[in-house]
């Protein structure tokens, strides 16, 4: 799962290269660039299909032959995409049973990408047919380094609600509950007269008077991210049949929450992640930590592929803030830190048709004689002077539970407070460590946590049996745990845990919460510790808990806002409110520092981050940021260098350091 290709040695230079939009004299200027810009890999094809298969059956290689011959011999490796991801007119309109249907029946039209229902016999086969012929061709070509799968899978179309849809989410269906008895308990129909007698009636959650059933909207969102999943095997055996020893990647998408990745994790030979910085996002920052930790606990700690990223702006943002000097190389730095060992951007050359024309390049339209071009070219030479840090890892002690069934249920409607967003809560607390320094990442609730001191749990509204126990056991065998509000309610299939709130762990924290007291919006609660809490809280009554802090006023004055019990060999902390700003990170280091976690730096200033990267013997890298809105910077230094103490890598100084 680690990205890890023989065919590139040092990191991993380049992006997406469109070389279809171009004339071939182009190419040759191209290569050229690549090469003065130390650009090792190159990912080609994307968006193809129409240009490699022109007719059905009709295909047509010949460009690509010359193009791949020509980057392999200018010493450009090749991330061969299947060109899958947007199948050609003449597809679509030939089976226009094939395109997506939305919850209101209307549906999706080709003229634009990813217009396929992940349910179509159609478009499967005829995607199997064009991957079995690029990789029956190119499985032995000097240039080819990684495949490249389809491209973001759901990233536009993540469901279909069509016909087809149906019948294939019924067969998930079965296969899940095996009988409809199965089922109607599952999905809880004996609420407003659900019950299904006959698999027919089965329907995805279509647009419904109200609100549809939570749980079957909960297996509508796991049979998607499955069925788009055997999409991706289908291609993936081929390629591990035809093109053996070739790692194969997806490349998924941070900030896209409709894809179970930690399934498609599994079936990866390379984690790939495409991450860009939304420009007027308050914490630009913290999300790209929070998605390039996603993607390093996603590969299991190893190194990661960033397989897309833009060097200035984009543009699908409502204002695309183009990059000020500097930020090309600290964002791209950014993800290094936290364990990508590839810096890969959409894309090569600027389009200069098309949606994506206004979206920035390594070869701007402006051409060499450009700001982002000189960065580019500093930034592959600084790349090749770091070289030694490929393949170290970042090594984490606290984790953050996510789960995506979990979310899905939770993001529905109907729940008690609209101001209570799991992921923004995820994100705070993610946000609030990484203000601290101190590493985190993010965890399946059924994996091994044995590896970790102190295991969040921010926002895990569903949890599996498995899940609960585990984090149970994480405790008892000396872990500190720190469970938030609203986590642990309800079971896999989205029913409540009766006896008292949080079902899942009443025994394990101490506490039986009674009901749920959510906040109007904006309100604030007083803390007896002087802090505040929002959006949230609880009646708890502990049964068998240290009570640390309480409610000062509100309705809840005297009840518990932080409670602590000690389980086994470890510690179990219950927050029933959240926390904001000082009053979050003070808690959360307080906590990972009484579990013996070292943050990278004692007391790191406002607006400062800091991560590790070490080798199995010892070699160690700090990466320190500083967050300014005019003039980020970002220093890499080798650890414990016995001539200079904390020297910059790479070859001299500013190269590691801006
Ligand atoms: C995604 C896609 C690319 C491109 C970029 C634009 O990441 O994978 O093809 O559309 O967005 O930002």
């Amino acid at each position: 799962m680690a990205f890890d290709i023989p065919a590139v040695p040092g990191f991993a230079f380049g992006g997406d290269y469109s070389a279809e939009q171009w004339p071939e004299p182009v190419w040759v200027e191209d290569v050229g660039l690549m090469k003065t810009a130390g650009v090792n890999l190159a990912t080609v094809g994307v968006f193809s299909w129409a240009l490699l298969e022109t007719a059905p059956g009709r295909y047509e290689f010949d460009w690509l032959d010359r193009l791949l011959d020509l980057l392999a011999g200018h010493g450009v490796a090749v991330d061969l995409a299947t060109a899958t991801a947007s199948p050609p007119p003449w597809f679509s309109h030939a089976h226009p049973e094939s395109l997506p249907v939305g919850p209101t029946g209307t549906t999706i039209w080709y003229g634009s990408r990813q217009a396929y229902c992940p349910s179509s016999p159609a478009y499967r086969t005829a995607a199997a047919r064009l991957v079995e012929q690029l990789a029956t061709r190119y499985a032995g070509h000097p240039a080819l380094a990684m495949w490249h799968v389809n491209n973001e899978y759901g990233c536009h179309i993540s469901r279909c609600w069509c016909d087809i849809s149906a019948a294939a989410f019924r067969d998930w269906l079965r296969n899940r509950y095996g009988d409809l008895a199965g089922l109607n308990a599952a999905w809880g129909t004996s609420f407003w007269s659900q019950r299904y007698t006959d698999w027919e009636q089965i329907i995805p959650p279509r647009d419904t008077p109200s609100y549809p059933n939570p749980t079957q909207q909960l297996d509508f969102h796991r049979f998607s991210s499955d069925e788009l999943l055997a999409c991706f095997r289908v291609e993936r055996d081929l390629l591990h049949r035809l093109s053996p020893g070739v790692p194969v990647t997806t490349n998924f998408l941070g900030g896209l929450w409709d894809l179970d990745y930690w399934a498609w994790a599994r079936e990866v030979d390379v984690v790939s992640m495409d991450h860009y910085l939304i420009a007027e996002h308050p914490q630009p920052y913290a999300d790209l930590a929070f998605v390039a930790d996603l993607a390093r606990s996603l590969a299991g700690g190893r190194p990661w592929a960033l397989m897309e990223h833009a060097t200035s702006a984009v543009n699908w943002q409502p204002r695309n803030l183009a990059k000020p000097p500097g930020r090309l190389r600290r964002d791209s730095l950014a993800h290094v830190a936290r364990g990508a060992d590839s810096v890969l951007y959409f894309q090569w050359r600027a389009s200069k048709a098309g949606a994506e024309k206004w979206h920035s390049g390594m070869v701007p339209h402006a051409g060499t004689d450009s700001k982002v071009w000189q960065e580019v070219v500093a930034l592959g030479a600084e790349l090749g002077a770091l070289a030694e840090v490929v393949g170290s890892e970042v090594v984490a002690d606290v984790a953050i539970l996510l789960d995506w069934s979990s979310l899905w249920a939770q993001r529905q409607p109907s729940q008690p407070s609209v101001d209570l967003d799991p992921l923004a809560v995820i994100k705070g607390w993610h946000a609030a460590l990484t203000e601290a320094t101190i590493t985190c990442d993010l965890a399946h609730p059924e994996s091994d946590l044995r590896r970790y001191r102190l295991v969040l749990a921010p926002a895990l509204y569903l949890v599996s049996d498995a899940g609960a126990a585990n984090l149970t056991g994480f405790v008892a065998g000396g872990g500190t745990a720190l469970v938030g509000p609203y986590s642990g309610v309800v079971d896999d299939n989205d029913h409540v845990r009766l006896g008292g709130y949080p079902g899942a762990w009443r025994d394990l924290l101490g506490v039986r919460v009674q009901e749920h007291f959510p906040l109007p919006a904006g309100a604030r609660v007083a803390l007896t510790d002087g802090g505040a809490g929002s959006v949230w809280t609880e009646l708890a009554v502990p049964t068998d808990a240290e009570v640390l802090t309480g409610y000062a006023d509100g309705p809840l004055a005297g009840s518990p806002a932080l409670t602590r019990r000690a389980h086994g060999a470890g510690t179990a902390y219950y927050l029933t409110t959240l926390l904001a700003g000082a009053h979050l990170r003070d808690l959360l280091t307080r906590l990972a520092r009484d579990a013996g976690v070292t943050p990278v730096l004692p007391d790191p200033p406002e607006g400062v981050t800091a991560v590790q990267r070490r080798h199995p013997d010892g070699r160690g890298y700090t990466f320190i940021a500083t967050d300014g809105p005019t003039a980020p910077t970002l220093t890499v230094r080798r650890d414990g260098d016995p001539a200079a103490g904390t020297a910059p890598v790479g070859a001299a100084p500013p190269v590691a350091s801006a």
